[in-house]
């Protein structure tokens, strides 16, 4: 690949998706590319970016994002996230929800749902305390692809041996075949649709809960900073946020504060406006 091309590549994935790939990542975008342009009927690279500069490339220009999205996920992903929901997130606001009984959940970057579905199967394991809630995910990606895997929740014997204790695997998944499908009741707490993340979030209404996890990572300081601000004015001032093992608030934007003791989890930081802490939420900790 020409400096050129890979300058082009590296310009057009940040525009389209935010992601930030390092001067020195050809090798990558060579591995996931080669198959775009193969399938296009493309002999490489340098004729796959001449055909994206042209008109009515859109279709190829979206797979040439869908390729470099990076969609490893698995149920329950680092544990604590799930646990922080179901002892801290979900008592919270049971209590402080108690007048209106809703619930709003964002799954921000969900890929094939494993993380949707690990939430929803959370809040089904507190049925009693959440019965006559009414309670909407939504689960929301960049790419159709893993959105319309998502949608089916259907997984290999491979996918629900990750992460997924035997119990809930028996108790909401139906086998078909060597496959496993998540059962309707699961799969209607779910609600997909394609998003991306540098688009405006105003349209997509306010969140008690935003799941956003391993995907900031790929995204550079700026990018961050404005996502995490958006996110701010799209979650309730006493809602939390998750993010992933990797990520943090700090250092980055005080649009958020670090839950305390409790890693991974942030609330809007309602100081930087001058107003108080949410004590409810503090109290019920
Ligand atoms: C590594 S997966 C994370 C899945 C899940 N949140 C987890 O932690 O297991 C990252 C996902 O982010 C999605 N993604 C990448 N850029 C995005 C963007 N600009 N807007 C929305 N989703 C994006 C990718 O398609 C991919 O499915």
């Amino acid at each position: 690949m020409t400096p050129l091309d890979y300058e082009f590549l590296r310009k057009f994935l940040k525009e389209r998706s935010g992601l930030d790939l390092a001067a020195d990542k050809q090798y990558l975008v060579e591995s996931r590319l080669v198959p775009v342009a193969r399938k296009a009927g493309l002999p490489g690279i340098a004729e796959l970016v001449q055909k994206m500069k042209g008109p009515g490339a859109e279709a190829l220009t979206t797979d040439v994002v869908e390729a470099m999205t990076t969609n490893e996920t698995f149920f329950f992903r680092d544990k604590i996230p799930f646990e922080h929901l179901r002892d801290t997130i979900l008592p919270a606001l049971t209590q402080l929800r108690a007048g209106r009984r809703s619930l709003r959940i964002w799954s921000a970057a969900c890929s094939t749902g494993q993380e949707p579905y690990s939430i929803a199967m959370c809040l089904k394991e507190k049925a009693a305390a959440l019965a006559g809630w009414r309670i909407e995910i939504v689960a929301t990606d960049l790419s159709q692809e893993v959105l319309e895997k998502s949608r089916a929740g259907i997984y290999s014997q491979f996918e629900v041996q990750r992460g997924l204790p035997i119990q809930l695997l028996v108790k909401y998944f139906n086998q078909i075949g060597e496959l496993w499908q998540l059962n309707a009741k699961i799969r209607g707490m779910v609600h997909h649709r394609q998003f991306n993340l540098l688009q405006d979030f105003s349209n997509l209404g306010k969140f008690d809960v935003i799941f956003c996890r391993n995907v900031l990572i790929y995204f550079d300081q700026e990018t961050k900073i404005n996502i995490f601000e958006r996110m701010a004015k799209t979650i309730e001032p006493d809602g939390m946020l998750v993010l992933g093992a990797a990520e943090t608030v700090v250092g980055i934007t005080d649009a958020f504060r670090p839950f305390p003791d409790k890693r991974g989890l942030y609330q809007p930081n309602l100081t930087r406006g001058g107003a108080s802490l949410p004590l409810k939420v503090v109290a019920a900790r």
